[in-house]
């Protein structure tokens, strides 16, 4: 195959920052996709409706002319969320989920929940209203090894979240375990997950490959190679209950090539491609366009796309370096390799 057209996908998990950054990246992922679930964890977190109505606005304002890309907001859930806030953002026609982050699992998540009993009116409400809860599935105990976090969380917390509240949209975001896979098969159609290029092409080795590899630091962090197997498996199994989201992360490099590196991936300049790499690499290109057009539009109950996108089997070199701030660029994921299938100009 030469060339690969497939409705135009979406982005189901990104995070494209504020000010100088978001203008920055939103071109890179508006290119690609004509919709992206746009992750909350600014400094402050973007916890109510008004707040999410006014980033909203300033993605908006960054979008190329002539360019269609509709963001599809989220808000970040705190231990003082209330139910009121959740009929708002229901209301609102632009919210489209609530993002649980256990208080400092990640980047910008302390002011997330310290205890999911206090949330237990919130995610009835959203049971009700049909509202989906994406979650970053890690517990924080600092006991718990990084590599176990994922299995521990879904254990100690989803599992019993998803029993307590059975008619709950739930969203596992990037799962990176063979655990998750199977927690995800074996519950109702409610709960889904999505799946980042990194970790469909990389196992941990690529962290110490010859050296630190600050670029591959995400978190979830990197898993062994049985957990990227289950995961390309699922991903390209056709089953709806998986789909696109990136997780692209943009740090500028002084933030990433530091003695203490932010953990995420700036995946938005190859997305799509990337994604084309892993599926092409398991013969499963057919695959593609289910998993990045179709299944999380209809998880989320929104039209799936009308308009197309071509790949074209072609060799090029990831970017370098991209624009960030003045002198401290982006390093995109896969800097300077070579990438097998590119994406048409329009
Ligand atoms: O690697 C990550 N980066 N994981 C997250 O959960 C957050 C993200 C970020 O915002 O940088
Ligand atoms: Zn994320």
């Amino acid at each position: 195959m030469e060339r690969l057209t497939l409705t135009r996908p979406d982005d189901w998990h990104v995070h494209l920052r504020d000010g100088p950054i978001l203008a920055a990246v939103v071109p890179e992922t508006a290119r690609r996709f004509a919709r992206a679930i746009v992750m909350p964890n600014l400094k402050p977190p973007v916890a109510t409706v008004a707040q999410a109505a006014a980033y909203r606005q300033r993605i908006l304002d960054a979008v190329p002319q002539g360019v269609s890309f509709t963001p599809l907001m989220t808000l970040y859930l705190t231990d003082a969320t209330s139910p009121a806030e959740i009929d708002a953002a229901v209301a609102s026609g632009f919210i489209h989920g609530v993002k649980l982050y256990p208080a400092g699992a990640t980047t910008h998540a302390e002011a997330g929940v310290t205890d999911l009993a206090k949330c237990r009116a919130v995610f009835a409400r959203m049971e009700k209203l049909g509202l989906p809860l994406l979650v970053h599935g890690e517990v924080t105990d600092p006991e718990v090894d990084v590599f176990d976090r994922e299995a521990v969380f879904i254990e100690r917390r989803l599992a019993p979240l998803v029993r307590d509240f059975p008619g709950l949209k739930v969203v596992l975001e990037h799962v990176t375990t063979k655990e998750g896979v199977a927690f995800v098969e074996a519950m109702g159609p409610n709960v889904a997950a999505t799946i980042t290029p990194q970790h469909l092409l990389l196992n941990r080795n690529a962290l110490f490959a010859g050296g630190l590899r600050p670029h591959h630091y995400c978190l979830p962090v990197l898993k062994r190679e049985a957990h990227r197997q289950a995961l390309l498996a699922a991903a390209t199994s056709g089953n709806p209950k998986f789909f696109l989201g990136t997780d692209s992360a943009p740090h500028v490099k002084s933030t990433k090539e530091a003695a203490c590196g932010c953990a995420g991936c700036y995946t938005a300049p190859a997305a799509l491609e990337l994604y084309a790499e892993a599926f092409a690499a398991a013969g499963a290109l057919a695959r593609l366009e289910g998993f990045a057009s179709f299944h999380g539009a209809d998880f989320y109950g929104l039209p799936r796309n009308t308009e197309t996108v071509t790949l074209v089997r072609h060799a090029w070199q990831v970017p370098q370096m991209l624009a960030g701030l003045p002198n401290d660029p982006l390093v995109p994921f896969f800097a300077g390799q070579t990438l097998s299938w590119r994406l048409e100009a329009e």
